[in-house]
Parts: structure tokens; C-alpha cells; sequence
């Protein structure tokens, strides 16, 4: 008994304690074969974003949000799903044929009253065979904290009281579905021809759906913070990996491969993005993402890779010589780009105008390159530097956000860059030279929290790591 009591004790004082800190660090969820992860997003994490959208929902109105549909890749085969980041977030659904209205003010619909309804596909045996098991209309209920779930194809002859509203916003990012015929599978489609019979007022192209979620989505919670730092550690981890294990006998699928091991081994369900693995003349495409060559053709590699971890998505680059070590060419440039980096993350502080970084970044890297006769005048500066320092990042790797002063709760990358390409109006010994290196950076009232900060950044520290 007594211990009983003592257990009570403990709990409440556990309890205050995480009430204190403002933030409850695991978030257990039933497992079951449907789900297996215990560290998802918590039901009432979802719910309190819809609440807040509400919130910002003009009077009057409301507004709609699909699932991503299904792609075919070719004949029979489709390509791996991934939901649209918005309806995650107010959701935590991850099927496709889903739809949820979300209304400014409750309703009195036929049999109950609500302010938000979730169209979402039934169970069924034979294609749950085949391809894994569906949530259901009835886990869904406590799943994701939402009391008005109706099949999909419901929402045809459901009285949705869209026409007794002042505005029903909608997102459209499906174009191309949005012309399909209608189909029981595909909600938009159904929502086009419904719209189209139904005079009702739409705002899509105002965008507001737009603006709204990337006012929600650039702060980010404790509980999406534990999720973006366990795939930016994920990250981290693999570039260390990287380092330890390449050689210049290597090819870039080879060091892709290396990377997406550590990811998967440390089950993060997706890539944020194609790995980038440019090596040599690769090392100064942005965005490239064939991975074919072979490392011993000479060259650094810019390895430039985010692990997705339960829709969070890291963003690291680090640039590394196949070889052990660092040219000389190549050491004057990469220590440039790590002084404008440097300076660009110390520039990522609470009320900075969003592009400060940037501007730091470009200003030191212009000066290098003048001083190295790489360019003439400052303003040429842009020919080898020639992509944004800065970007949000969270549920997209390119995340969405309104580029207001920066404030806590922000995550953006900080990454410059210099690319030489081959041909270039300078000394040829510089040529086929690209260094990126990117952090990913958590704004604080204290500071720029660096939250990629385990891989390391130093000439010194990469070269001991890669030493065999
Ligand atoms: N990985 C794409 C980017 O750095 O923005
Ligand atoms: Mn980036
Ligand atoms: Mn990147």
C-alpha cells in the first residue's frame, strides 16, 4: 500500500515536472499491427494545430485539405506513398483518398454537429491482402482526436452547409487530379465536380490556405523539435559514416549507399529528398542526383542528404576529398565557405531580418574571391554562388514559412556555396572545385542552435575522421 502510494507520489511529481517544462518529451500511442512506432506525432498534437488554424480562419468560413493521391509509376506499379505535408500535419493520416473540412464555427449537419469532418477510405479485406492494413473509420476516431469521420464517398450527398458560408478556402496543389473524372478514389476529382455543380464561393486563388499553414508550420512545437532532431542526428550520423568508410575507389551510388543504410538501419521511412552525391565536375550541380561516377576520377564530394524521420525531414552538406585530403585550391575554398558559414549561423538570431545569413554569407565569400582574382568585382559574386543561403525546413526540406524576422521556434539551413565549374572565367587550377556546407539551425531565445552540429565542419576534424 504504501508503495502504491509512493508510485502516486512519483507520478504526480513527474507529471508537475513535465507540466513545468511545458512539454511532455515521449509520446506513447497504442501499437498495434496497424502501427508499430510509439514516437509519432501525438493525437493531440494534430488537433491542436486544426484548432489553431481555426483560429486564423476568417469568420464565416471554411476550409478543405486533401490527402496526396497515388501515383502510378509504370503499368501495375506505383510510387512509394507519401502524404501531403499539410494533412499530416493537421491530421496524422497517412493514407491517400482523404479529405477533411475544417469549419471556422460548428455546424448542425443532419445527425451530429461539429466543426471539422473527415472523409477517409473504409477497411477492406481484399486489398488490405494485398498491399497492408488501413487505419479504418474506427481506430481513426481515437487515432487522430477527430469525432466526425465519414467514408470518402459520402461526401457527395453530404450537406456540407458550404453554401450557408461566407468562404470555403480549398488547397489545389493536384492540379491534374483536380480534371480527372470523378472516382470514389479521388476525393479532389469528386470536390471538382461537386464545386462545379454547387455555386458556392471559392477562394483558392487567393491562396490563403497557403499563407495560413506557413504561419503555423515555421514555429516549431517541443514535439515535431524531438522529431527533427532525431532525423538531422539520423543525418549527422551518416555523414560521420561517410567519412570513416569512403575511398577513392569508391562510386557516388556507392557512397549513396553508405548514407541510405544509416538512414534505414535507423528507421527513417524516406529520404527528405534524392541524396546528392557530386563528385569532381558533379560537385559544382546544385541538384545533382544520378550518383553514376566514379570517385577515383578526382575531385571533392559534395554530399548534400536529409533523412525523413515521421515527416521530418533533415538537410546536411558536407564536402569531403575521396582521397583523405584536401588540395590546396580546394583547402582555400573550403575554408572560405566555412568562414561565410560560420558568420551566416552567428547572424541566426531572434528579430534578424530572414535573409541576414545570406547577406553575411555573400559578403565574406565576395571578398574571398576577389582577393583570390577568382572574379573582379563584388558583384560577380553571384557567377560561383549562386543559390539562396537559407531556407525553413521541417515537414518539407524546402519548408514553407513567411520570411518574417526570424523568431524561436524557427529551423532554417545555413549554406553557402562556391562552385567552379570547368570552363570558368578564372586560373583553370580552380576549376570543377564545388564546396556546399550546410547546418541546420534552431533559433532560441539564447541563440542559433546548431542541431547538425555532430558532423563535423573542420578541415582538421574531416580529414582525422576519413583517416583509414
Ligand atoms: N538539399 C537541397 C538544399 O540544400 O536546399
Ligand atoms: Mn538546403
Ligand atoms: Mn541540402
Amino acid at each position: 500500500m504504501f508503495h502504491k502510494i509512493k508510485s502516486i507520489i512519483l507520478l504526480i511529481a513527474l507529471l508537475c515536472i513535465s507540466i513545468a517544462y511545458g512539454q511532455v518529451d515521449q509520446v506513447k500511442i497504442e501499437s498495434d499491427s496497424y502501427e508499430y512506432d510509439q514516437d509519432l506525432l501525438s493525437p493531440e498534437f494534430h488537433q491542436s494545430r486544426r484548432n489553431s488554424l481555426r483560429k486564423l480562419l476568417p469568420e464565416g468560413s471554411a476550409i478543405v485539405f486533401f490527402s496526396s493521391p497515388e501515383r502510378n509509376r509504370s503499368n501495375d506499379v506505383y510510387y512509394e506513398y507519401h502524404q501531403n505535408p499539410n494533412f499530416y500535419y493537421l491530421t496524422g493520416l497517412r493514407e491517400p483518398n482523404a479529405m477533411i473540412v475544417i469549419y471556422k464555427d460548428s455546424q448542425e449537419f443532419s445527425t451530429f454537429s461539429n466543426n471539422e469532418v473527415l472523409f477517409m477510405q473504409e477497411r477492406d479485406a481484399k486489398t488490405e491482402l494485398w498491399n497492408g492494413r488501413k487505419l479504418g473509420m474506427e481506430r481513426a476516431k481515437s487515432r487522430l482526436k477527430i469525432t466526425s469521420i465519414l467514408p470518402n464517398y459520402n461526401f457527395v450527398d453530404f450537406n456540407s452547409k458550404f453554401d450557408s458560408l461566407k468562404a470555403v478556402y480549398y488547397e489545389a496543389p493536384f492540379e491534374i487530379e483536380l480534371k480527372d473524372t470523378a472516382t470514389t478514389n479521388n476525393l479532389s476529382g469528386l470536390y471538382y465536380h461537386f464545386t462545379k455543380k454547387n455555386p458556392i464561393q471559392l477562394k483558392d486563388k487567393q491562396r490563403i490556405e497557403g499563407l495560413l499553414m506557413a504561419q503555423l508550420r515555421q514555429v516549431k512545437t517541443q514535439e515535431e523539435l524531438r522529431l527533427l532532431r532525431k532525423a538531422i542526428d539520423i543525418t549527422c550520423e551518416a555523414q560521420n559514416q561517410l567519412m570513416k568508410e569512403i575511398t577513392d575507389t569508391m562510386t557516388e551510388f556507392q557512397t549513396e549507399a553508405i548514407i541510405e543504410y544509416v538512414f534505414k538501419k535507423n528507421g527513417a521511412e524516406y529520404t527528405g529528398f534524392p541524396s546528392i552525391q557530386g563528385s569532381g565536375e558533379n560537385s559544382c550541380i546544385l541538384h545533382y542526383t544520378s550518383n553514376r561516377r566514379p570517385l577515383i576520377r578526382g575531385g571533392l564530394l559534395v554530399s548534400d542528404i536529409g533523412a525523413e524521420y515521421h515527416g521530418y525531414t533533415a538537410d546536411v552538406t558536407r564536402t569531403l576529398p575521396p582521397t583523405g585530403k584536401f588540395n590546396k585550391e580546394q583547402t582555400q575554398i573550403y575554408e572560405l565557405v566555412l568562414k561565410a558559414q560560420s558568420a551566416g549561423i552567428d547572424a541566426a538570431i531572434e528579430g534578424a531580418n530572414f535573409w541576414q545569413p545570406g547577406i553575411v554569407a555573400t559578403e565574406i565569400i565576395a571578398e574571398g574571391l576577389l582577393k583570390f582574382g577568382i572574379i573582379q568585382h563584388k558583384n560577380d559574386v553571384r557567377k560561383y554562388f549562386m543559390h539562396g543561403t537559407s531556407h525553413y525546413l521541417g515537414l518539407d526540406v524546402h519548408d514553407v514559412g513567411t520570411y518574417i524576422p526570424l523568431v524561436s521556434g524557427n529551423v532554417i539551413t545555413v549554406e553557402p556555396g562556391i562552385y567552379i565549374a570547368e570552363d570558368s572565367d578564372c586560373d583553370p587550377k580552380y576549376w570543377n572545385i564545388g564546396v556546399r556546407i550546410e547546418d541546420d539551425i534552431l533559433i532560441t531565445p539564447e541563440g542559433p542552435e546548431n542541431l547538425s552540429a555532430a558532423s563535423p565542419r573542420s578541415i582538421k576534424e574531416i580529414e582525422t575522421l576519413m583517416e583509414k
